[in-house]
């Protein structure tokens, strides 16, 4: 990619990657390096966040890597001045923590809820509000990214706390974007399908079978699609685009769930 670094407007940019040690985080912080960007990386875990500053810095850029648990609010206000800090600024801040607790609305007890709403709602408005205080004080405007589902989008039977997290992070970012546009702030969510990634919660059998059946374009997505999609988000490519969020789901969404082999649907 390197001939077209310049392309995305990125070279020399300081990003921020929150849960950036595995995944579609590494993939983010991969990507954002290759077009130029320097780029810490929060995650819980040192040696993830280790082992991809040293990747980042192999392709010819700072990686900073900064451990931090973003659930717990205290450490937000740190974990954003360490990344301006030691980058030197900040221009775009992706956000990919989050996961889905499994089991029905019967099941769900006020603890599993609070816990969704923290884990994939919550710590992101903390994080984006952090990191937009930030941008304003630099006057440079800025990108931030959060990562929804397909699951915000429908109904999300057996994680519906998640569902309804995930919605509310759709929402928070088209309020973001109209609030912060004077700034020069772009917010935005990716929606993501099925994808692959080291956190699989299925056998790949049953999930290849679902794929199959329900996935347009047949197959599950690999995290470099998440990661060219924060790519594109964040650069110059999409510097009129904020307050969407972008489907990454090889049509999931788009099918509606209109089973194969009815009359009419050749998907
Ligand atoms: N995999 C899919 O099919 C799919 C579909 C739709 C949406 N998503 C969303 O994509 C995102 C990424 O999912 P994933 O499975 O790739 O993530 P993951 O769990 O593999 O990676 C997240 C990283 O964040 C770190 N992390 C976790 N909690 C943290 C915390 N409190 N503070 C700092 N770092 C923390 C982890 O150590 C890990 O390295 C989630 O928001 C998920 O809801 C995934």
């Amino acid at each position: 990619m390197d001939g077209e670094a310049s392309f995305f407007g990125l070279a020399g940019k300081k990003a921020l990657i929150i849960g950036g040690g595995q995944g579609m985080g590494e993939s983010s912080a991969r990507l954002l390096a290759r077009a130029g960007a320097d780029v810490a990386l929060v995650d819980l875990a040192a040696d993830r966040a280790e082992r991809v500053a040293q990747l980042v810095e192999g392709l010819g850029t700072r990686g900073v890597p900064i451990v931090g648990d973003v659930l717990d609010d205290a450490q937000i206000p740190r974990i954003v001045a360490e990344a301006a800090d030691k980058l030197g600024g900040l221009d775009a801040m992706v956000s990919i923590v989050g996961a889905a607790a499994w089991g029905s609305l019967l099941d769900t007890t006020p603890a599993v809820w609070d816990q969704q709403l923290a884990l994939n709602l919550r710590y992101f408005f903390l994080v984006a509000r952090e990191t937009a205080a930030t941008m304003i004080k630099a006057g440079h405007g800025g990108s931030i990214v959060g990562i929804a589902s397909v699951d915000g989008q429908r109904a999300s039977p057996m994680r519906g706390a998640y569902g309804a997290a995930k919605a509310g992070l759709i929402s928070l970012v088209q309020t973001m974007a109209v609030e912060w546009a004077p700034q020069r702030i772009r917010v935005n969510a990716i929606a993501p399908g099925h994808i692959v990634t080291p956190r699989l919660y299925n056998t790949p059998q049953r999930v290849d079978a679902y794929a199959n059946s329900l996935i347009p374009m047949r197959t599950r997505g690999e995290t470099d699609d998440i990661g060219k999609a924060a790519l594109f988000l964040s650069s110059d490519m999409a510097r009129y685009v904020t307050g969407t969020t972008l489907d990454v789901d090889g049509g999931l969404l788009a099918a509606n769930l209109f089973p194969r082999g009815l009359p009419g649907n050749n998907a």
